[in-house]
């Protein structure tokens, strides 16, 4: 390994970065990881620190999972990859279809497609939605709904359904035929309602009527987040997604819940969608999957679709997509062993009672400081507030203050993401009521800091 000196020479200067201007990193240089451990990482220059953003909302069970190391090493000797293009598969991905078959069996999710992350499993559902109308010989079914501040990854596919014009504008023109409704957000939204069930209803009703509008026949599927994440955590009222399922029902539209960040105990429950009490149609999966160790992921099929596929005698369900590294060995490995321990470790328990003391935390310091406009969370691991610079405008607080908030609080030892105005905090699902305390008292240095 290079010494810290060139790493540092050379941070960035051969890597452009995800998210991120090129000429701007070049100046301001990120921070660069050498390690981690149990919840925290560690930087070149030996500062340690909680890493309240659980590696990018995935390292569930955090840094030290010896199973899935383990796993990982034991599956590349014996099978490091596998194509599982029709014809060959392999023993380590048959383990795992098993298991998250048993895993979502309450969603009624019936069999898995393998992908390499995120974006990868939202492509894939999009693309399963269009074909499950075709083989039903229902061809005009082909748009997309989704919510305005919704995240679904970066491939032309998530990026049309994206409800955030920072991840579009440059890539226009998107996929026609994607239409965007509005967001349960009870701090800005077009109806000026700050009741989050009224302000439910409403979207709602402004959702039916863009269906109605689009003609049903011509909407292949709704694709959300049951609780929106990277669009700053916005946790809708309980009878909205049951709302939007009852919708997808009324006019034959396929429900996907997009559970890559949800999925697997981050709400304090095993999916978002069960948290809501609801059945999608289809679910995506990456993330915790495996915790990070391997870039993998899921596209979750139920049962009203695979009956559909299955059943085909035309050849018009044969599946003209796939990557790859699908169905990958040695993630596949990964996958089942971090599963194991998610269940062994109940992480989503933990999940429960560590958001309800993060989240109590962070209400009170809203009640304290001023830039504080709004906090969200309280379901599970997903918190974020939202920085104003004027509170009756909610003007949003301005970039330098931003960063100037996260720099002190990784000072102070903690890591917190920032997302335009918002700080987001998705740390491992194993963190304790001590780490928690930490994340809050450098969270508050941050804010004193500006
Ligand atoms: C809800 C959701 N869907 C899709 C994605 C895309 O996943 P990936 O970055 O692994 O491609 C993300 C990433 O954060 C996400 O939060």
């Amino acid at each position: 390994m290079k010494d810290s000196n060139f790493l540092k020479e050379n941070n960035a200067r051969h890597i452009w970065h995800p998210m991120g201007h090129p000429g701007e990193l070049k100046r301001n240089t990120p921070k660069i990881i050498v390690g981690a451990s149990d919840v925290s990482i560690e930087d070149i220059d030996g500062h340690k620190a909680i890493d309240a953003v659980g590696g990018l909302w995935c390292v569930n069970v955090g840094y030290s999972c010896d199973p899935i190391k383990n796993a990982i090493t034991k599956q590349l000797d014996k099978l490091p990859y596998y194509s599982s293009f029709a014809g060959t598969s392999n023993d380590a991905a048959i383990e795992l279809s098993y298991e998250l078959n048993q895993w979502f069996e309450p969603e009624g999710m019936a069999r898995a497609f393998f992908t390499s992350g995120g974006s990868d499993s939202v492509e894939s559902a999009l693309r399963l939605a269009r074909q499950y109308h075709k083989v039903r010989g229902d061809f005009g079914r082909t748009k997309f709904f989704s919510l305005k501040k919704g995240y679904h990854g970066t491939h032309f596919g998530g990026a049309s359904v994206n409800g955030n014009q920072r991840f579009r504008t440059a890539y226009e023109p998107l996929l026609a035929g994607c239409h965007h409704m509005p967001s349960p957000y009870t701090f800005r939204n077009p109806f000026n309602e700050t009741n989050p069930e009224k302000l439910a209803q409403l979207c709602l009703q402004a959702t039916e009527d863009e269906i109605i509008f689009q003609d049903p026949s011509t909407i292949a599927a709704f694709i959300m987040e049951p609780i929106l994440g990277a669009g700053g955590v916005i946790v809708p009222h309980e009878s909205f997604m049951p709302g939007i399922r009852a919708l997808c029902d009324k006019y034959g539209i396929l429900l996907i819940s997009d559970e890559v960040i949800t999925g697997f105990g981050r709400t304090g429950d095993w999916s978002g969608a069960r948290h809501w009490n609801v059945k999608p149609d289809m679910m995506t999966c990456a993330k915790a999957i495996t915790s990070a160790y391997y870039p993998f992921g899921a596209t979750m099929i139920g049962e009203k679709v695979t009956d559909v596929f299955e059943s085909d005698e035309t050849g018009a369900a044969s599946i003209g997509h796939g990557y790859t590294y699908s169905a990958h060995p040695v993630g596949a490995a990964a996958a089942v062993a971090c599963l194991k321990e998610t269940k062994r470790l109940k992480v989503n328990e933990n999940a429960k009672i560590r958001g309800t003391q993060i989240f109590d935390a962070v209400v009170k310091l809203k009640e304290k400081y001023d830039i504080i406009g709004d906090v969200r969370g309280g379901h599970g691991l997903m918190t974020a507030l939202e920085f104003v610079s004027d509170k009756a405008s909610k003007t949003p607080l301005d970039n330098d203050s931003m960063a100037k908030i996260q720099k002190t609080a990784y000072e102070h030892g903690a890591f917190v993401r920032v997302g335009g105005h918002n700080i987001m905090m998705s740390p491992p699902l194993i963190v304790t009521e001590d780490h928690v305390n930490t994340i809050i008292s450098a969270l508050e240095a941050g804010i004193k800091s500006v």
